[in-house]
């Protein structure tokens, strides 16, 4: 691998605070010189942001057992092409990631793809069913940091509370679905006006803000960590806002739908719209952006969650819950929340959206390598993307096995351009590399 050289590109470095233009030069897998030198190939990037790669805390990567939907090697390329270069795929698998030979399967399949690394999450309880515990210390000697039953919560409280307990010897993380199950029985939509004029069983904000403050209390009186997936209301962020002040160690994460798009998606019955938890109303959008400027919210996490057409095609009530994110989750993040040449009107500055796709989901879950430190010696993990160019998402093109994007159709401003993993391109000129 010879040298590379990102030349005059914007590099913006939320980890050491870094944000001028400058030559990036790689070579042997690592950053050596971030200044005017060059070596090896030069390519050309005036005009671009040069970022640490994109880290993703929350992906369904559906290997094993929905390879129809997305596979491991076709998840990861959304992934690279999407500007990330690490991805925490969850353990809703079948069979479930509850134990040590799942997690070395995921990694295998990644390894051998070599799109991004993944960091497996591995259950919180086995096959999911909120009962036992899953086999926690042999996926935590594999390296996993995080535990969730993601799609699914841990209803009981003594058994969250164990769970943060062990999780505790290893300083690792629970992430828990929140979502009281008794108050979302048969739930289709948020609850409000327009469920009732649609007929759709309501979901209530409070089924995910009583377990969010069941799952803060526990944590808080074990000094235990807890990450808050998915937020979703401006009642959630509240809490988290009033947890952190307390010190409790809690991180949380926004999807890019639940900071864009309102329950009247739903009007029209599209399935594309359903999603758990369910797409709010205009002031918990508002109060997720808010919590993102704030630093309440740490990290925006995609929650890319692939169906395939002959599910996800169905009419409201049959079809599954979840959408694509992976190669949107940046463009959407610059065209929503970030505006042109980072105009005071932005809800976020260039420099905080890294920071929420990159520095902060890398350190919240103690991944190294990632998330920045653009300089001499650390691993070249970089994306390299133009913030100007539009582009509109065509869900046939996406490299996703499926199809179930919420944008399809949108016209979106920033699109990635290399992605770099360890000095090696993943994506060149937006495209898979071979
Ligand atoms: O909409 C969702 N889909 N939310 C989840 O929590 C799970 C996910 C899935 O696995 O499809």
């Amino acid at each position: 691998m010879s040298a590379i050289t990102l030349t005059g590109a914007r590099v913006v470095d939320p980890a050491t605070g870094r944000d001028e233009t400058a030559n990036v030069v790689v070579d042997g897998g690592v950053v050596t010189e971030v200044g005017q030198g060059s070596a090896g190939l030069r390519l050309d990037v005036d005009g671009c942001v040069v970022a640490p790669g994109l880290v993703d805390l929350h992906v369904h990567l559906r290997e094993p057992g929905s390879e129809d939907a997305e596979t491991i090697a076709s998840g990861t390329a959304a992934a690279a092409l999407g500007g990330f270069t690490a991805v925490c795929p969850m353990a809703n698998t079948a069979p479930v990631t509850d134990h040590a030979g799942v997690v070395e399967q995921v990694l295998r399949l990644a390894r051998e793809a070599g799109h991004c690394d993944t960091y497996p999450v591995g259950a919180v309880t086995r096959g999911l069913r909120g009962e036992e515990l899953a086999e926690l210390g042999t996926m935590a000697a594999l390296g996993v940091r995080c535990f969730s039953d993601d799609g699914l919560p841990v209803r009981s409280a003594r058994v969250m509370r164990r769970a943060l307990t062990y999780a505790r010897t290893w300083d690792a993380i629970i992430c828990n679905h929140a979502e009281e199950p008794t108050l979302t029985e048969d739930a289709e939509m948020n609850e409000g006006e327009l469920s009732s004029v649609l007929g759709l069983a309501g979901w209530p904000r409070e089924a995910e803000e009583v377990m969010v403050a069941r799952d803060l209390i526990l944590a808080h009186g074990l000094g235990a960590r807890l990450h808050v997936p998915h937020v979703s209301t401006a009642g959630t962020v509240d809490l988290i806002r009033r947890a952190k002040v307390l010190g409790t160690r809690v991180t949380a994460e926004a999807a890019p739908h639940h900071f864009t798009l309102t329950d009247a998606c739903v009007a029209d019955y599209d399935a594309v719209y359903k999603v758990n938890p369910p797409l709010r109303t205009m002031a918990d959008v508002d109060a997720v952006r808010g919590g993102l400027a704030d630093g309440t919210i740490d990290a925006i996490a995609t929650d890319h969650a692939p169906h395939a057409p002959e599910f996800k095609d169905q009419e409201w009530g049959q079809a599954p819950c979840g959408m694509l994110g992976l190669e949107t989750a940046l463009a959407v993040t610059l065209t929503e929340l970030v505006r042109a040449a980072d105009d005071a009107a932005g809800d976020l500055t260039l420099p905080q959206a890294v920071a929420a796709l990159s520095t902060n989901p890398a350190r919240s879950r103690d991944i190294a390598g990632h998330g920045g430190g653009i300089e001499p010696g650390a691993p070249a993990n970089l994306v390299v993307f133009d913030p100007a160019q539009r582009w509109t998402v065509d869900a046939t093109q996406l490299a996703s096995r499926s199809r179930n994007s919420p944008f399809a159709g949108r016209e979106l401003t920033g699109k990635v351009v290399h992605t770099l993993l360890r000095g090696r391109f993943t994506v060149r000129d937006g495209r898979l590399a071979g």
